[in-house]
């Protein structure tokens, strides 16, 4: 087979995505409509942002519930500030764009949101400023990312995290995510389920993709914004519910690897992972080995509110239709 026919081979067997409606630059537009040239600088250099949103469908109820919209966009602004970008939308335009979105492609399941704003200028050449960006919204059905239920086994990544002074964590840039990608696939390759990435320091950062929480001797510990996290949507409603629901103790501060190994619970959390028990570590059992109490507790509080079962965290959600 030519190297030609051998890759239109594998074009062909690329997904297709369905014709749904996306959001580009302003207008909405069919999925196939949209076209990004070649030379695109965010393709080239990660020179991007983004987000990743979910709404829930609620079956007895029929009705989408869009969670944490404004905090989602409000990070956003945020990384296009880091980024040098200019956002056109404020957080309540943005956060309309999506339930119009969400409308018009009429989802009835658990679905994904994509907003991500990239410098779309068509030249070679590496500096931030004064480059054109683009904005888009790409939406999709979307299920579990991981196994919620039986909990998951994880590695400590030979990967460090990008730290601040180099490709900042709290923004959430395309490019960084390569940092992710190396993490993860060593651990999948590895027979983990997913990575936990140490900073430059030695301390324990977050998951792939996700926050993380310990819980030692009846506290909650989570790692600092300043150690190179994400600044996650969920990380912040689950200390809302360890404080208000639990009513047990949190701290923010660095964590040690070896708190992995000797902490009593331990879960990773994110739009895409919810509530993620973890139930090995490294090969080594956290607790006796299967989800523990509390984070089961958090992870049914969490499920009931994102769904819109639970009237109290109403403020949660937006409705869609
Ligand atoms: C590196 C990283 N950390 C943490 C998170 C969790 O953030 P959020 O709860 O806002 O989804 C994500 C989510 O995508 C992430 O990519």
């Amino acid at each position: 087979m030519s190297l030609q026919t051998d890759y239109r081979e594998r074009v062909r067997a690329r997904p297709r995505h369905p014709d749904t409606w996306v959001f580009f630059d302003g207008e909405f537009a069919r999925y196939h409509d949209v076209h990004i040239g070649v030379m695109t600088h965010a393709l080239h250099y990660g020179t991007g942002c983004f987000e990743g949103i979910r709404a829930y469908w609620n079956a007895e109820r029929e009705q989408l519930f869009l969670l944490q919209a404004p905090a989602h966009y409000q990070r956003l602004h945020r990384s296009a500030r880091i980024l040098r970008m200019d956002l056109p939308y404020s957080v309540d335009e943005l956060v309309e764009l999506t339930v119009e979105l969400l409308r018009r492609n009429e989802y009835r399941v658990d679905t994904y949101v994509r907003p991500l704003l990239f410098k779309s200028v068509e030249q070679i050449g590496v500096h931030l400023h004064g480059l054109a960006d683009s904005f888009l919204i790409y939406t999709a059905p979307m299920g579990n990312y991981v196994d919620v239920e039986n909990g998951i086994r994880c590695m400590v990544s030979t990967w460090r995290r990008v730290p601040d002074v180099s490709l900042p964590a709290r923004a959430k840039i395309t490019g960084a995510y390569v940092n992710s990608a190396f993490a993860k696939s060593e651990a999948l390759e590895n027979g983990f389920d997913e990575a936990i990435v140490l900073t430059q320091e030695g301390h324990v950062s977050e998951g792939s993709a996700e926050n993380l929480f310990l819980l030692r001797d009846g506290v909650f510990v989570t790692p600092p914004v300043s150690d190179d996290i994400l600044e996650g949507v969920t990380r912040n409603l689950v200390i809302g519910l360890i404080r208000d629901e639990l009513k047990m103790p949190l701290v923010e501060r660095s964590i040690d690897r070896t708190e992995l190994y000797t902490c009593d619970e331990l879960f990773l959390c994110g739009t895409g992972a919810q509530v993620s028990p973890v139930v090995e570590v490294d090969r080594r059992p956290i607790g006796d080995g299967t989800v523990g109490e509390f984070t089961q507790e958090l992870q049914g509080l969490y499920f009931s509110a994102v769904r819109g079962d639970n009237p109290k965290y109403e403020h949660w959600t937006i409705p869609v239709y």
